[in-house]
């Protein structure tokens, strides 16, 4: 599965338990009438923290582990994402604090939790909504309007070896099955397919992913028809 995909259905959790959490504090600290009893809604409450608590973790060493290997090819949505998501780390850990050790303040804890839940919902929208709506709603084979005269160029593959490994390898392996954060690449034009999309593996096809990117990808607009070519040689070796 792929590291994105795990990424939205953990955040959609994270962000259920965090909807959790807000719904029982509101009913626990707003409503009129008691019907479920209070310690019954303190400790669902509790629970749902709890798995917000652990996916915040899991998900914030995720998201620094992308960052880490991507630099600064990251795109200004995933910069975004990733303010936001520790600013709702911050207040997080205050609101928690609050609650364990500093009960003068407790009457700001219910505001800190709606604060973080927003914040959520917006970390969650800016990158999983995102990617669930363009991988539905955008089709992979966008047309390019420029054409090429690579063919007309000599591809160097100790050049195009040199691309790959600056601008590919921290994403893809060239000679293993394994998986990082794109597929493996391995035997690419050899096959018949591409991994993502399932098109034909065309040097046509690759060059559209390369400068629009089906899904989370960064786009490589900026290659010169020379630097084009050179890594297409390279790809053919692999
Ligand atoms: C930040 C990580 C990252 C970098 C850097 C990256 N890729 Fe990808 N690549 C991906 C991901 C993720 C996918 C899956 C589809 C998508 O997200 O667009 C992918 C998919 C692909 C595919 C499959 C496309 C298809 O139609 O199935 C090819 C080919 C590819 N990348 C080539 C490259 C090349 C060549 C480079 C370097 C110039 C590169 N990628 C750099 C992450 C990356």
């Amino acid at each position: 599965m792929s590291f994105f995909v795990i990424k939205v259905i953990l955040g959609t959790i994270l962000f259920l338990s965090g909807l959790g959490a807000t719904l029982t504090m509101l009913t626990l600290m707003g409503r009129a009438e008691k019907k479920t009893s209070s310690t019954t809604l303190r400790k669902l409450h509790k629970f749902f923290g709890f798995i917000f608590f652990l996916l915040l973790l899991v998900l914030a060493f995720m998201g620094l582990r992308y960052w880490a290997s991507v630099g600064d090819e990251i795109s200004t949505r995933a910069v975004m994402h990733g303010i936001l998501a520790l600013a709702l780390f911050i207040v997080f850990f205050t609101k928690v604090a609050i609650i364990q050790y500093f009960k003068q303040f407790l009457k700001m804890a219910p505001t800190l939790g709606l604060i973080v839940f927003s914040l959520s919902f917006v970390v969650f929208v800016i990158s999983g909504k995102y990617y669930i709506l363009r991988g539905y709603f955008s089709s992979p084979a966008a047309e390019i309007t420029e054409t090429s005269t690579s063919e007309q160029i000599q591809g160097k593959v100790g050049e195009g070896k040199k691309i790959f490994d600056t601008k590919c390898l921290s994403c893809h392996s060239p000679d293993t099955e394994e998986r990082k954060i794109g597929p493996s690449l391995m035997g690419l034009l050899k096959k018949d397919s591409l991994p993502h999309t399932g098109n034909p593996a065309t040097v046509e096809n690759i060059k559209k992913q390369l400068i629009r990117p089906a899904l989370t990808m960064p786009a490589f607009k900026d290659f010169t028809d020379q630097e084009f070519t050179d890594l297409f040689a390279y790809l053919r070796t692999i």
